[in-house]
């Protein structure tokens, strides 16, 4: 797998260009919604709908479960940009490719990312349906060789070595944590780490993710993170727990698993991005 094609600041600034043409919205939050989550974007109303084959250079999900649109509008009077459907590292896209529409959100002038996740849990405290505040995560795909940000450095949005000492906004957390309690809404803390997938994780690996400090393990959200931090965009992570991961090798896990457990988190989720949109 490669870290090529490297994507050009030339053809972010087209696809923020061919937003810009489609919507009045200059959208302040950029919000991505993991697998099981895309109903979140029915909550925005009035809303413009741009299908990602609609857009010069994005790269198109593949995944069942991921609806492949951008929904723009105003959600508790915030403008925001959804992505209802994420693009995924196993699909066969470089790094630079997954994280194209998080520089596209910067060229349109998004200052907060929220990034949504379904994810397995590692921490024996946690149950599918659960939602768990992320703190920090382990880059396990980027020790591999797989950082988004290997290849030339565009300097208009960051430096070369950019500081990830804290990639989720504090600030943002309290928010989110409140707005948790304030709803009665259960909201763990933990690691998140991010792996390649697509294949699940053994029962070896995930006592390796447990013994290293992982809570939480899915396939995405690291390279969106560290792409939003280099170029100074404030993140907020939530993962939806869909499933207990599988550490003893007795139970196994599937996509429709993940999926269905989706469904119980949207409104609690949306519940909690509420509360936090209200109060920035
Ligand atoms: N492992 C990796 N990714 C996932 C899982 C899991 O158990 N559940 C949802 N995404």
């Amino acid at each position: 797998m490669n870290n090529e094609p490297f994507m050009t600041l030339e053809q972010m600034e087209d696809a923020a260009e061919a937003i810009r043409r489609r919507t009045k919205y200059q959208p302040r939050v950029g919000l991505i919604l993991g697998s099981g989550l895309g109903g979140l974007a029915d909550s925005i109303q009035p809303a413009d709908v741009i299908p990602y084959a609609e857009l010069p250079h994005w790269p198109q999900s593949t995944v069942w479960g991921h609806a492949g649109r951008l929904v723009i509008g105003s959600l508790e009077n915030q403008p925001v940009l959804v992505m209802q459907g994420r693009i995924h590292f196993y699909e066969g896209y470089s790094m630079s490719q997954v994280t194209f529409p998080v520089r596209v959100m910067q060229r349109l002038g998004v200052e907060i990312l929220v990034v949504t996740n379904a994810a397995g849990a590692i921490n024996p405290a946690y149950a599918p349906g659960d939602l768990m505040l992320i703190t920090d995560n382990l880059n396990l795909i980027g020790m591999m060789g797989y950082n988004p940000l290997i290849g030339p450095n565009i300097d208009e949005f960051g430096v070369r070595f950019p500081d990830m000492s804290q990639s989720y906004d504090r600030q943002l957390s309290d928010l989110a944590r409140k707005a948790a309690r304030a709803n009665g809404i259960l909201l763990h803390e933990g690691v998140y780490v991010g792996l390649s997938g697509p294949s699940f994780e053994g029962p070896a690996d995930l006592r390796f993710l447990r013994a290293v400090g992982s809570d939480a393990v899915g396939m995405s959200t690291v390279p969106e993170v560290i792409v939003a931090r280099h170029g100074g965009t404030r993140v907020l992570g939530i993962s939806g727990i869909s499933n207990k991961a599988n550490l003893d090798g007795n139970t196994t896990t599937s996509h429709e698993e993940v999926l269905e457990a989706g469904q119980v988190m949207v409104p609690k989720l949306e519940a909690i991005l509420r509360g936090v949109l209200q109060q920035i």
